[in-house]
């Protein structure tokens, strides 16, 4: 997962290594500053001293390296260089300057650095976002990719919560992970390894060594606070999809909330799920928390052994003190980054855990795809032919049960039956929104799973049971899915829906906006729109599911009538609710708990069957 991770940044790389180079200049800029500081020591404060100094300070570095090369003259020999290289340049600085002048050098290097450092700091930020926004912008978008191509089961068996909560929530985690978390720990580790390359250059190594060795300690709790930080974040991104599905629910929901007079009840049932929240991310405060100051306890134990050995350096003169209380600034300089790791480390596990679950979601699967030799399925001509389909959810509860159906092609076959008897479920089996669990459908002799489900779909057209529309025009709503229209073509397919009357009516006709999944329409408006959708894409097979909700003889009558010219010459399966819509149908089947109970071509018996108790309960 780390892997992936860094392998979506690949994208930003340039801007990424732009950002690192920032940090190395920030690091050196910061070392710098505080290297103004040993000039001001020896020269500027410590006047009296200096003189005796500038002739020693040289020397003990060099005393000191006799027993250090013995154990490693190649290596040191670089490090000696180096040092005397400064110490020379050091030597001369002090020469050129007397005291007033030092120090307005000092002042104005000081403001140099700190300007150059803020522009460094500047690009080092600018670009870590740039890197994150982008990383975040691509997850959400390969994110909404694979939610569009899920199969329906998805859907219904993840909460709309949890889907958002993923592509909200869990997405700002990553970027911030990576913004926040990612370049401070890279920077921090660069200006650890600077100053720890500057206090080997000009420390004596055992003081140097002394300050590394406590390092490890300081990583230990780190490390083990991280796992059960990852493992709370998780649980708090449960809740966050717990709060996202029920603000949903809030909002849909919002008439019959407020006609139970539910108000309160959903107050405290939130208020719960809230306080829930809040507790596990207090817990996650803890720990995140808990760890900086504990960190810097141990940097302050292993500073206080510092400055106990550097200090008797200094006593025995084989360090001189503007150097040693350099070394201290840099080595306080080190606790800092050492505890902001913690923090940093929280968030990097709360990013990775948040990439987890998305990366989750991109693996899934569809449960419902192309066969890889899927071929094209011509216009249908013939015939429909369920054989021995069966259906079930879940795996234990069967939907449908051995249903053999054969439909030829221009017929209209009317599905009626009690509720949940599975009418919707079976025409949903069609353009396969959900695969049969056993036996198949074929279309003039073609299973419809071994053809490409882009010419299956083309060739249906749905008005399904609750009218989908979505947030835009009325005419957006009725082109949906075509983009070749005229709008001579919308409006005939409008005024065949017996659309066109209320459409025209409106201030703004055919650019109304719907609202949220047309809330603004009535609902014999809303189906009339689907209808007209569907008449537009004018494909050869149509599904109706007839809304169950009551319209009243007016606008029924209109809807009958928009579906009764939709349907003329299509193959058509359409669930009844109303007697009205069996008499156009050639066939009626009767489903009850997923099987048919009966199959009837007949229009005489059809109208026997309308009276008899079979119907009454529709
Ligand atoms: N997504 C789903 N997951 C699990 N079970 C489901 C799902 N959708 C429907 N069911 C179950 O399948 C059965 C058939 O449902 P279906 O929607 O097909 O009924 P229906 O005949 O269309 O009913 P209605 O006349 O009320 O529209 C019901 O018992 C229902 O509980
Ligand atoms: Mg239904």
């Amino acid at each position: 997962m780390y892997l992936r991770l860094i392998k979506s940044l690949k994208p930003y790389r340039g801007k990424f290594l732009l950002a690192i180079t920032c940090m190395l200049f920030y690091s050196i800029f910061s070392l710098l500053s505080l290297g103004t500081i040993i000039p001001l020591l020896e020269r500027v404060l410590g006047e009296n001293e200096t003189a005796a100094h500038q002739e020693i300070e040289p020397l003990p570095s060099h005393t000191d390296q006799p027993d250090c090369d013995v154990l490693d003259t190649a290596d040191r020999s670089l490090i000696i260089q180096a040092r005397q290289a400064v110490d020379e340049k050091m030597v001369l600085f002090l020469e050129r300057y007397d005291g007033w002048h030092l120090l307005a050098v000092i002042a104005i290097a000081l403001v140099g650095f700190a300007f150059l450092g803020g522009l460094c700091a500047f690009g080092r930020d600018y670009f870590m976002f740039y890197t994150a926004e982008g990383v975040a912008m691509n997850m959400r978008s390969i994110l909404h990719r694979s939610l569009q191509s899920l199969s329906l089961d998805y859907f219904t068996s993840h909460r709309t919560g949890m889907l958002i909560s993923r592509s909200t929530n869990d997405v700002k985690l990553v970027e911030s992970s990576i913004s926040i978390a990612l370049a401070n720990l890279l920077q921090q580790s660069l200006q650890v390894v600077v100053f720890l390359i500057a206090i080997f250059i000009f420390i004596p190594w055992q003081l140097a060594l002394l300050s590394i060795v406590t390092a490890p300690f300081i990583a230990l709790p780190i490390v083990k606070i991280g796992r059960k930080i990852r493992y709370i974040s998780a649980r708090s991104q449960e809740k966050m999809a717990d709060i996202y599905s029920f603000i949903g629910e809030t909002i849909f929901g919002a008439p019959i909330i407020r006609a139970f007079l539910m108000e309160n009840y959903e107050i405290n049932k939130f208020q719960n799920e809230n306080k829930e929240f809040f507790n596990v991310i207090m817990k996650l405060a803890k720990r995140q928390t808990g760890l900086s100051p504990m960190i810097r306890l141990v940097a302050t134990l292993g500073g206080v052994i510092i400055i106990l050995y550097g200090g008797w350096l200094v006593l025995e003169g084989a360090l001189s003190s503007a150097l040693f209380i350099f070394f201290l600034l840099l080595f306080a300089s080190l606790t800092g980054p050492f505890a902001k790791l913690s923090n940093v480390n929280a968030m990097i596990q709360q990013g990775l855990a948040a990439a987890g679950r998305i990366f989750k979601i991109i693996d899934t699967y569809p449960t419902v795809k192309n066969a890889p030799d899927a071929i094209p399925l011509p216009r249908i001509k013939n015939k429909i032919c369920f054989s021995k389909v069966s259906f079930s959810y879940n795996d234990t509860e069967v939907v449908l049960k051995d249903i053999d159906i054969e439909v030829k092609a221009g017929e209209t076959v009317a599905l009626v039956g009690p509720t949940g008897s599975g009418k919707t479920t079976l025409v949903n089996l069609i353009p396969r929104f959900y695969d049969p669990t056993s036996g198949s459908i074929e279309i003039d002799g073609y299973n419809i799973k071994k053809v490409t489900m882009e010419s299956l779909r083309e060739q249906i057209g749905i008005v399904t049971q609750e009218t989908i529309l979505f947030n835009d025009t009325i005419y957006n709503n009725i082109t949906y899915g075509r983009k070749d229209v005229s709008s001579r073509q919308v409006e005939r397919a409008a005024r065949i829906a017996n659309a066109h009357q209320f459409i025209a009516k409106m201030s703004e006709g055919y650019q109304t906006s719907v609202g949220d999944r047309g809330i603004r329409l009535s609902g014999g408006e809303r189906q009339r729109i689907a209808i007209a959708r569907a008449i537009l894409k004018d494909s050869p097979i149509l599904i109706l599911d007839e809304a169950t909700s009551a319209l009243d003889t007016e606008s029924e009558k209109l809807v009958q009538d928009a579906l009764r010219k939709l349907m003329a010459n299509r193959t058509t399966f359409i669930v009844a609710h109303r007697l009205s819509t069996l008499r156009d149908a050639d066939c009626v089947i009767v489903l009850d708990g997923g099987r048919i109970v009966a199959t009837d071509r007949h229009e005489e018996s059809q109208k026997r069957r309308a009276n008899s108790k079979e119907w009454q309960c529709l």
